[in-house]
């Protein structure tokens, strides 16, 4: 007796453990190929490189760690768990990293990019996925009263940005007071110690700089001449097949609330108000 019910132990355990095998086997992607197997990479493991600016705080910055995070970031990551794809951030200097698509360096971009016409020439954007608008921020004291006034005096921005963009028109292509920088902290930075007098860069990024910094003193100025803008992510023109992927991730992730719970978790609620900041 004692020998079947052993056998019998035995037995059941087997076809439990074979049972959990398979469950455990059946919840994964097809096994890779053993490392012996002919060099042929699997199709699946695709990691795809996105490049990002990590100083525009809070939608792509590097915390204490040195990873990168914000909004931005976390929408890409639910919109590529949606697609079904893999990603891998990389910090990607804003000077370049058009180029850097377009050379195969990068797979994505993610960076607060503003959709314009001139940039669709180059590369191909996704569906929308934020709303923005150019934001002045000026020291407290200031007499600064609108972006009008700042056509003959100092003004700070990332080189290269829809910021530069509204002020070289302001101010003439070939004017000396636009002064470029390579980001747009660094900007901020220099009106600090008085080198600008204004700064134009994107709402949240102002905002956020703003509230931030209390000991920096800004005041923030909303200008009714500024056009909307929103931002996409970016791929290498003509991929239409990894665009269809974010776009369909983007779609998923707004049909079942994913998006929103990111929105709320950094701008709260309701989208960001020009002029959150002025005090
Ligand atoms: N939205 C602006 C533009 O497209 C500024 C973006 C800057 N992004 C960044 N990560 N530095 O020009």
């Amino acid at each position: 007796m004692p020998t079947i019910t052993t056998r019998k132990f035995i037995q059941t355990t087997g076809i439990v453990l074979a049972g959990l095998v398979l469950a455990a086997c059946s919840k994964q992607e097809p096994a890779a190929p053993a490392a012996s197997a002919p060099a042929a990479a699997p199709a699946a493991a695709k990691v795809y490189v996105v490049g990002t600016d990590a100083a525009y705080a809070p939608f792509e910055s590097q915390n204490e760690k040195g990873e990168i995070v914000g909004f931005d970031i976390d929408v890409v990551k639910a919109v590529a768990q949606k697609a079904g794809i893999e990603v891998k951030f990389l910090n990607t200097p804003w000077e370049g990293i058009f180029n850097s698509v377009a050379q195969g360096d990068r797979d994505l971009l993610v960076s607060s990019i503003t959709i314009t016409p001139e940039r669709q020439q180059t590369l191909d954007f996704s569906a929308p996925y934020f709303d923005a608008q150019q934001l002045i921020a000026v020291k407290s004291d200031s007499k600064i009263a609108k972006f009008d006034d700042l056509k003959k005096l100092k003004v700070g921005v990332q080189n290269g940005t829809t910021g530069d963009e509204v002020i070289t028109k302001l101010q003439g292509k070939d004017s000396p007071n636009v002064k470029r920088f390579e980001s747009t902290p660094l900007a901020l930075k220099e009106m600090e110690s008085g080198g600008v007098d204004a700064v134009v860069a994107d709402n949240g990024v102002v905002v956020h700089y703003v509230n931030n910094n209390p000991n920096s003193k800004f005041k923030t100025l909303a200008d009714s001449s500024f056009a909307a803008e929103q931002y996409g992510i970016a791929v290498k023109k003509g991929n239409t097949e990894l665009l269809a992927k974010i776009n369909q991730g983007l779609a998923g992730i707004r049909e079942d609330g994913t998006y929103a719970r990111i929105y709320a978790q950094y701008f709260g609620s309701a989208p960001v108000p020009a002029a959150a900041a002025s005090k």
